[in-house]
């Protein structure tokens, strides 16, 4: 007995110096400049997978390469196709960094096991806890909001309220929204399931079927659009669809916003539905170093400030005012729940949508 105890306590000794041993190997390895030469594998490079098209995207890693000497390798695509990539490429991807916009989506990735933890005291300081997964592995690069437009000629603001208040009977017929197959509205509804609970948020889907002007069809500018060709009344749409048709090249779509109000809905109750761009580091990332430091740049107030106004999103950074359009629609009540729900909720939303309809 008294052998075995003497060998347990070995064992944990072995254990333990092991550990500190690690904990110390990692410390060096994360500070480059105490160590003596780079790790072998990380170049002065990052491998960037995105799914986001902007122009501001590009200048804004042209400006970290020149800051940094960090190479961004940019490789665009749809978000899912890129997930399916990385997973057929497996261990030997070159990819270091996922960028995409939904937490749905984010969360999938995650899910799939292609996104790491990581550590970064700057990521902490710079994006508020409730825009990063609650395991590490994304983090939120901007913000948008779901919200209500509507008709100015035959609506009032007044009698507009809540998501919930779309399913009165004084809406049949009236309210204009995109598929269930929109990562959008999946993730709006599990803020419901998140929020109210899973029966009040079949409830509402249900009511909102039950009052769609048509079946759903179109993006969330073509809900926009339908109101003007007088379809609908009130449509749920993203705030940078809005922002992106009022300063759009096309006159025709300017026309329609300018027809259209801006509404928060549930500023009184729960809070207007939020959601990220957002990006993680891919497991097994080559350069998962530099792949962090471009994480840390884009959420500075610099890039911030250009990342955001460009596309009217909401910076996620606090200390970064929001674009001057975008101030405009005054300061505004978020649902208070971290985003991460979304993506563990949308499983069951999906199957909501399927039960009641929502096509
Ligand atoms: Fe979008």
């Amino acid at each position: 007995m008294k052998k075995i105890l003497f060998l347990l306590a070995l064992a944990m000794l072995l254990v333990l110096g092991a550990c500190g041993g690690k904990k110390n190997e990692e410390n060096t390895t994360s500070t480059k400049e105490n160590s003596e030469a780079p790790a072998a594998t990380e170049k002065k490079e990052v491998n960037l997978y995105t799914s986001r098209h902007y122009d501001v995207d590009n200048e804004l890693y042209k400006k970290f390469e020149s800051e940094t000497g960090i190479k961004v390798n940019v490789i665009k695509g749809e978000a899912d196709e890129l997930i399916e990539r990385i997973k057929r490429e497996g261990t030997a991807t070159p990819a270091d960094l996922f960028l995409t916009a939904d937490v749905g989506r984010l969360y999938r990735a995650k899910e799939d096991g292609l996104l790491q933890a990581v550590s970064s005291d700057t990521l902490s300081t710079q994006v508020p806890e409730k825009f990063r997964d609650n395991d590490n592995t994304w983090v939120g690069l901007t913000k948008r909001a779901r919200v209500l437009v509507y008709n100015k000629d035959k609506v009032k603001p007044e009698e507009l309220s809540t998501y919930e208040a779309l399913t009165d009977e004084a809406w049949k017929g009236r309210v204009l929204v995109r598929s269930s197959e929109s990562v959008y509205n999946q993730s709006l509804l599990a803020s419901f399931i998140e929020i109210n609970g899973e029966d009040e948020a079949k409830t509402w889907a249900q009511g909102l079927v039950d009052n769609m002007a048509r079946n759903p069809e179109g993006g969330d500018r073509d809900q926009a659009k339908a109101i003007a060709a007088g379809i609908g009344d009130v449509a749920i749409m993203n705030t940078y669809y809005f922002g992106q048709m009022l300063n759009s090249q096309e006159p025709e779509e300017v026309k329609v916003a300018e027809s259209l109000g801006v509404f928060f809905p549930n500023q009184e109750t729960t809070g207007a539905h939020v959601n990220i761009s957002g990006a993680g580091v891919v497991t097994g990332s080559k350069n998962a170093e530099n792949a962090l430091k471009l994480l840390e740049f884009l959420t500075g107030e610099e890039a911030q400030s250009e990342f955001a106004s460009a596309n009217y999103e909401f910076p996620v950074n606090p200390n970064v005012e929001p674009s001057e359009l975008l101030k405009s629609w005054g300061e505004f009540k978020e649902q208070d729940i971290p985003l991460t729900v979304l993506g563990e909720n949308n499983a069951k939303a999906i199957m909501i949508f399927n039960e009641v309809g929502w096509k």
